[in-house]
């Protein structure tokens, strides 16, 4: 999908209008080499007009030889005879004026067919992996690992990541980052058999830091309206335009989240220190097998794993048969970015915290990070989420529910 270069936020706005659903805005050209790494499909960059034309330059010439099949298409605020010259010498495939949206979207046309002729059509399909934040219980730091994975998944636009706030009553996302949506997954309900990617993409809130978002429904008493059928095609139809969609869930298996963790490709559970949690997390991982969810994808997340209370992560792990994944701390600085609508891996990107949330989100997509340089306490560990250890993460892959998996289903819904 076509990615927009411009350091300025209206024009990235501007351009993405005209261009195809599920293009991506990013503000330097630095981020779009962190694209394009991740993109071998990628066929086109748009660099805006706010671009400096010396770098705007540069870049095509560096793409030229680089990544032949890509094409770039400068956009200037007035052309000249002097700009059409170097831009053509540099290598630019197309250079339209700015207010001209006609001469962009023929320029895209044009670009596509020729990543085509040279690739195949299959060279530009694009199917995003599920990833789900689940605990049985409320307030141990499901929102604040979504957010925190979600943006790490993004890595400042590198990747282009969907969050969508699925605990429908009480959702806290849009909050959490201070956004303030003006549609939510309500304005989905009734088109559960139609959806498209272009009627997803203008419910979506975007994040300053080009994540976007799809937000929970403003009144707790919608969750009643939004099907599991509903959540279904919406994680389905947002896999088509995202490398990654990151999904927050309520404290319960409520039909929904039970529709999401179906849909899920690697499932993130949370626990925190404490008695309880780990008796509701065991019932939980019990039930996740009982339904066939996410078997050997899943990846336990100790927060405030320093709690002194008496129970130690090994403890944890013969609890719950489970190797711990990650470990977060108790940091004052967490909840303290939480306040200020700035998740931690943004705010304080070299905190601990950060750390092992970037190691974890690493870890999700099979991707090959220096390892921080973290403490015993929050380092995330490298094993795999399984007792065995034999299964690491097998990102997109996607999950069918079997004859067997839907007996139980059938049953546990008429056991809640
Ligand atoms: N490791 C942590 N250290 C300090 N505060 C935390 C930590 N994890 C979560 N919090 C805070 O705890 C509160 C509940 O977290 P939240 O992510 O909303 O939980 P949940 O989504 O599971 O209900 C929030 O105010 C959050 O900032
Ligand atoms: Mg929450």
């Amino acid at each position: 999908m076509p990615i927009v270069v411009d350091p300025e936020s209206g024009s990235v706005a501007t351009l993405l209008h005209s261009l195809p659903t599920g293009s991506q805005g990013v503000e330097s050209a630095e981020r779009m080499r962190g694209w394009l790494a991740h993109h071998p499909e990628e066929y086109i960059v748009v660099l805006g007009p706010h671009l400096e034309l010396d770098e705007a330059l540069a870049v095509c010439e560096e793409l030229r030889i680089s990544r032949p099949t890509v094409s770039v298409v400068l956009v200037r605020e007035g052309l000249d005879a002097a700009v059409l010259r170097a831009a053509m010498k540099a290598g630019a495939r197309d250079v339209v004026e700015d207010a001209d949206a006609d001469a962009l979207v023929a320029a895209v046309g044009r670009a596509y067919q020729l990543f085509v002729a040279l690739r195949g059509p299959a060279g530009a399909v694009r199917r995003g992996s599920v990833v789900t934040v689940f605990s049985p219980k409320g307030g141990v730091g499901k929102t604040t690992v979504a957010v925190n994975l979600a943006l790490a998944l993004n890595e400042g636009g590198a990747r282009r990541v969907c969050l969508v706030d699925l605990d429908l009553a009480f959702g806290d996302v849009a909050i959490t980052m201070q956004l303030f949506p003006s549609h939510s997954i309500e304005h989905a309900i009734g088109a559960e058999d139609s959806l498209d990617l272009e009627q997803l993409d203008a419910l979506l809130t975007r994040q300053a830091d080009s994540l976007m978002v799809l937000a929970a429904p403003a009144h707790p008493d919608v969750r009643e309206r939004v099907s599991p059928h509903l959540v279904t095609s919406v994680l389905r139809t947002l896999r088509e335009g995202f490398d990654h969609i990151v999904v927050d869930t309520a404290p319960a298996f409520d039909e929904q989240v039970l529709a999401a963790l179906d849909e899920t490709d690697e499932c993130v559970i949370v626990a925190t220190l404490d008695v309880p949690t780990l008796k509701n997390v065991k019932v939980a991982l019990e039930t996740l097998d009982l339904l066939g969810i996410a078997a050997d994808h899943r990846h336990l997340l100790l927060n405030r794993a320093d709690d002194a209370v008496g129970l130690s992560a090994e403890k944890v792990e013969s609890i719950l048969g489970m190797r711990v994944a990650a470990r977060v701390s108790s940091a004052v600085e967490i909840a303290a970015s939480t306040n200020t609508g700035t998740p931690i891996v943004v705010d304080r990107p070299e905190h601990q915290a950060s750390e092992a949330l970037r190691q974890l989100a690493a870890d999700l997509i099979g991707d090959v990070v220096e390892p921080p340089d973290v403490s015993l306490h929050l380092a995330a560990s490298t094993h795999a989420s399984t007792p065995s250890g034999a299964h690491p993460a097998r990102p997109g892959v996607p999950r069918t529910a079997d004859t067997d998996d839907e007996r139980v289903r059938s049953r546990f819904r008429i056991r809640r």
